[in-house]
């Protein structure tokens, strides 16, 4: 194991779909056995956007501790914490809003793209403005190394990047430029409709949701559209079920409904039913343990409660360094 540290975060504003198990999930809990892990739950990030309605957050921020340990996110491995547990993050946003332009700030892409497109939140705060600089802040108090995020957090890691140097050649050498790993893209999971799945399409399978309603939701998927009859020959690489059935499925078996659906063999239906079953046996184990879990009062704050006092340490050593070199500190 690396002594090099890989941190990554999650708003916590809804429950986590099959999209975030191949995209984050499988990603994190490899990622702890090769670097120092820290793993935080985002509140703070998510009252920037949704500072108009918080009432999801304190439920949201149990349900994903509740998802990352049942999904083998071992909290006795990584350091897994709320962001509002560290508010020393906001101290450091502070300090590094010294060195950045507002201009850094306004030309993030996510930042112009989001302000133009939602109009259904009021993001003309402060708060959300500063969503990339609190972030920067989040990797550098724990001096992470490595952050594996998704690619529409590229432009949010360049940023921390260039934010780092400023601080580091304003202040001496103090905090770590972070690389971002960026999941590949087979990870990426269709929606029941065929987009890319997320929670604001309504189109996704959440990993908590019961057998029952993920089968309801699996008949309802969309296939190739040009095959409107069973007699038809369909084109299973543009099929969104074949394309999760992949990522599930035993590869004979799946190999097996590829080659049906070519030669008008097998229906939709069918396959449907079939890919149902093996998506609900793939996360039984997961399921499984989340309900043990979920069954013990209190187990996810306990967890967080933990995490806290585990990187405490870490958080201490470099606030310690950056009062001291930017001479808010008693000098002795
Ligand atoms: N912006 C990230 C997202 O929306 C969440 C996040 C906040 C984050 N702070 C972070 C990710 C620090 C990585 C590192 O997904």
């Amino acid at each position: 194991m690396s002594n090099k540290r890989v941190l990554t975060g999650y708003r916590p504003t809804g429950r986590l779909t099959l999209g975030h198990w191949f995209g984050n999930l499988l990603n994190m809990r490899a990622l702890q056995d090769e670097y120092e892990a820290y793993y935080f739950v985002a509140d703070w990030h998510a009252l920037t956007s949704d500072w108009q309605d918080t009432r999801g957050i304190r439920e949201y921020t149990e349900q994903m501790v509740l998802d990352w340990v049942a999904a083998g996110i071992d909290p006795g491995t990584s350091t897994i914490y709320r962001q509002s547990d560290v508010p020393e993050v906001a101290e450091l946003t502070m300090y590094l809003s010294m060195v950045t332009p507002m201009s850094w700030l306004e030309r993030v892409p996510s930042y112009k793209e989001q302000r133009e497109q939602i109009s259904e939140k009021d993001l003309g705060n402060v708060g959300f403005f500063l969503y990339p600089l609190m972030q920067a802040a989040d990797i550098a108090i724990v001096r992470g190394d490595v952050v594996p995020v998704g690619e529409d957090q590229a432009p949010h890691l360049e940023l921390t990047r260039e934010v780092v140097r400023r601080f580091n050649t304003q202040y001496g050498n103090l905090l770590v430029e972070p690389q971002a790993i960026i999941p590949n893209e087979g990870a990426r999971v269709p929606g029941l409709d065929g987009r890319k799945m997320s929670k604001s399409y309504g189109n996704a399978i959440y990993l908590s949701e019961s057998e029952d309603e993920t089968t309801t939701k699996v008949m309802s998927m969309v296939t190739d559209p040009a095959r409107k009859l069973k007699t038809d020959p369909g084109n299973p690489s543009i099929c969104p079920l074949q394309q999760i059935h992949k990522l599930i499925g035993d590869a004979a078996e799946v190999a097996e409904w590829d080659r049906c659906c070519r030669v008008a063999q097998c229906g939709c239906v069918a396959h449907k039913r079939a890919m149902a079953e093996d998506l609900n046996a793939y996360l039984s184990d997961f399921r499984a343990r989340r309900k043990e879990l979920a069954s013990e009062p209190g187990y996810a704050w306990e967890v967080l409660a933990e995490g806290a006092a585990s990187v405490r340490p870490a958080v201490d050593a470099l606030m310690t360094d950056v009062r001291r070199a930017m001479h808010v500190d008693s000098g002795v």
